[in-house]
């Protein structure tokens, strides 16, 4: 009797003991997921409003609504902005000879994210809310996401040449126009800055010496 005793209580303890492994690695998974690395679902490559009223409707707007946008919406705004669109491996915006030098980053809520466009995750960078250190401009915490257009400058030779750093500009505009004209096509409100802090983005962004951030937009739903 005693030994039965002794097994049910060696059995409860055990089985108590892998429960809450099993419940700690499981919120260790969800925490990865949540945070460490957002699989961003599939971008739906159509609807919204046709190109000319896009074109009629695009502009700045620098005030924000308190809805939230969701991940369906981020993945397809990040796709019409610089996504992969054909089997070669080029995408929505050109580059000049084809260099591919943009890099696109996140910083929401959550934390500050880079992009990977092939899989279409965002790996975080850091975690906690940086909004307000991607400008000075007061509406700028108030947007969900502050989208930063970065360029690898050493992707067109030396950084320095300003021919690097006028197709790097220019590569990133077309990505801003993207932006802008989905947000025309979807109701969503937008406004590029230039106006920022290039060595605390830098850092914030964890780049390397040859990227330089050309634009960030504030994105959110309409007021
Ligand atoms: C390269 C560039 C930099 C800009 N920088 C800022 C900025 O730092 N802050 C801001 O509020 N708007 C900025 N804007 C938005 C312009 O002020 C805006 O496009 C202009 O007033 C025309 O308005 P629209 O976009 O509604 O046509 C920038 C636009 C461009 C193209």
């Amino acid at each position: 009797m005693k030994r039965m005793i002794l097994t049910a209580i060696t059995l409860a303890l055990t089985f108590g003991a892998n429960a809450q492994k099993i419940t700690q690695q499981a919120t260790i998974a969800q925490a990865g997921e949540d945070l460490k690395e957002i699989r961003l679902p599939e971008p739906q490559r159509k609807g919204g409003k046709p190109l000319m009223e896009c074109l009629n409707e695009r502009k700045s707007l620098r005030d924000f609504g308190d809805k939230r946008l969701d991940f369906q919406m981020l993945s397809n705004f990040l796709w019409a902005s610089y996504g992969v669109s054909r089997e070669d491996g080029r995408r929505t915006a050109p580059t000049a000879r084809n260099a591919q030098d943009i890099s696109i980053y996140v910083v929401m809520e959550k934390g500050v994210y880079r992009w990977e466009s092939t899989k279409n995750l965002l790996i975080l960078l850091q975690e906690g809310d940086f909004r307000r250190e991607t400008g000075p401009q007061p509406f700028v915490p108030k947007a969900q996401w502050n989208i930063a257009i970065v360029s690898d400058l050493s992707k067109y030779g030396e950084i320095e040449d300003p021919t690097s750093i006028k197709y790097g500009a220019m590569s990133a505009g077309y990505v801003s126009e993207n932006m802008y004209l989905f947000c025309a096509a979807f109701d969503l409100a937008t406004v590029a800055r230039a106006m920022f802090d290039q060595e605390a983005m830098k850092k914030l962004l964890k780049l390397n010496k040859t990227e330089m951030v050309m634009l960030v937009h504030s994105v959110g739903v309409m007021p």
